[in-house]
């Protein structure tokens, strides 16, 4: 297909009417099934209309329930009401994961100059202040991904940020803290905790009635009529439910497959895109996975996929996985892990499906535990291979 062709073949493009609105970043107009959780929030953000501080909020739910959605929504609304008075600032904590970073975003955002690094945390919450001051309002500040900075940071910035009102006379803050995760609660001071928390909001799972909803609202947005059929969005919403009900997975989904429907040209989005689209994205998840996992883990994974790939019929145990492990470890010139912490990889390995472990019996010589590798030798493989040392080492790739 020519240059021409493919762009050609885009602007005609017979599925889309306007892809952006399926985007994962985009906050669409309605936010159906999160009625109570929106009420909540603008309930509890309210008080700033009239100059008051609201409550600082602690949002916790799994991943997808529209968390991040959700505040942005009730926050851009209550500005549009408020004009000038209140604003907010909305920082991602994974992007932002040090605690100086998360304060420059807020210096940027209040017009404070800070250097990109190199001030002393300290200075830099000076100078917040002088800033804050400066606004002259209500300031809510959103933490969003809030355990990504507390756990490699602690929580310096959280305790600035819930005591700082007592600096402040023209101005306040509130915060709004947002995670996915509660075990980073553990790192908090009791006070912060306590401040941090004044108001929790939970956002529940979806369920697969109304993920199909959510995205039969979605598809008339981005998707031209008839594009999708309600079997389609079924199937969609069903695979999603069953991951925790995840409306980002569901959202992921619909998109490649209508991606995959557009490149060949369809005007349908069938079930076997669906599929295909599927298959995609846990391919892409499991490469992710193995990517970012530490070396002694990798050097674990690469042991069981060595003894798979090299001997497909034999079974893969403990000891033979430990064994293989040392070698490699070995070549490496590393320091090999012991053998109990083998056992501890193995079973995070298999949690996150990676692997598949069983436990056998060998009759009266005890039992042992058995691995396979749970995801296609390939991916596994690219996962690894992205790893300049394992590939060069062992061939992988
Ligand atoms: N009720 C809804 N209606 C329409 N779209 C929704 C709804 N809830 C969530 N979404 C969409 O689903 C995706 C995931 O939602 P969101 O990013 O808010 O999840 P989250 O709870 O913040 O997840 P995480 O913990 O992973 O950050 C987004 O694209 C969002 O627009
Ligand atoms: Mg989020």
């Amino acid at each position: 297909m020519s240059i021409e062709e493919i762009f050609h073949q885009y602007l005609d493009s017979k599925v889309f009417r306007d892809r952006e609105k399926l985007l994962p970043d985009y906050v669409p107009e309605e936010l159906p099934h999160r009625d109570e959780q929106i009420v909540t929030l603008a309930k509890v953000l309210a008080p700033a209309l009239t100059g008051s501080r609201p409550s600082n909020v602690f949002i916790y739910g799994l991943t997808g329930t529209g968390k991040t959605a959700v505040t942005k929504y009730v926050l851009r609304k209550i500005r549009e009401k408020a004009q000038h008075k209140v604003d907010y600032v909305y920082i991602n904590c994974r992007q932002n994961n040090t605690s100086y970073r998360v304060l420059a975003e807020l210096a940027k955002h209040l017009g404070v100059k800070v250097p990109f690094t190199g001030l002393a945390l300290g200075e830099v919450m000076k100078r917040l202040v002088q800033g804050l001051e400066r606004h002259r309002g209500i300031i809510v500040v959103v933490l969003d991904e809030v355990d990504n900075l507390v756990k490699r940071n602690g929580d310096d910035v959280l305790y600035f940020l819930t005591r700082v009102n007592e600096e402040l006379t023209s101005s306040k803050v509130s915060v709004i803290g947002i995670t996915n995760d509660l075990k980073f609660t553990e790192f908090l001071d009791a006070r912060v905790k306590s401040s941090l928390g004044e108001e929790e909001l939970v956002f529940p799972p979806y369920n697969a009635v109304q993920l199909e909803d959510i995205l039969r609202r979605r598809a008339r947005e981005a998707l031209k009529d008839g594009v999708v059929d309600d079997e389609v969005l079924k199937k969609v919403a069903a695979i999603a439910a069953r991951q925790n009900g995840d409306c980002r997975l569901a959202l992921d989904i619909l998109l490649k497959a209508a991606d995959i429907a557009d490149r060949e040209g369809a005007d349908k989005i069938t079930q076997v895109h669906v599929d295909k689209a599927r298959n995609e994205i846990e391919k892409n998840l499991a490469v992710d996975i193995i990517k970012t996992m530490p070396l002694h883990v990798k050097l674990v994974l690469a042991s069981i996929y060595l003894l798979s790939r090299d001997n497909s019929s034999r079974m893969i145990t403990t000891g033979l996985i430990y064994d293989k492990y040392k070698e490699l470890a070995s070549k490496l010139g590393m320091e090999p892990v012991t053998s109990r912490r083998i056992s501890d990889i193995i079973n995070e390995l298999d949690i996150v499906g990676i692997i598949n472990a069983r436990v056998i019996s060998l009759g009266r010589y005890g039992r042992t535990k058995v691995v396979s590798i749970g995801v296609p030798l390939k991916n596994v493989e690219e996962g690894l291979a992205s790893d300049s040392i394992l590939k060069t080492l062992f061939g992988i790739g």
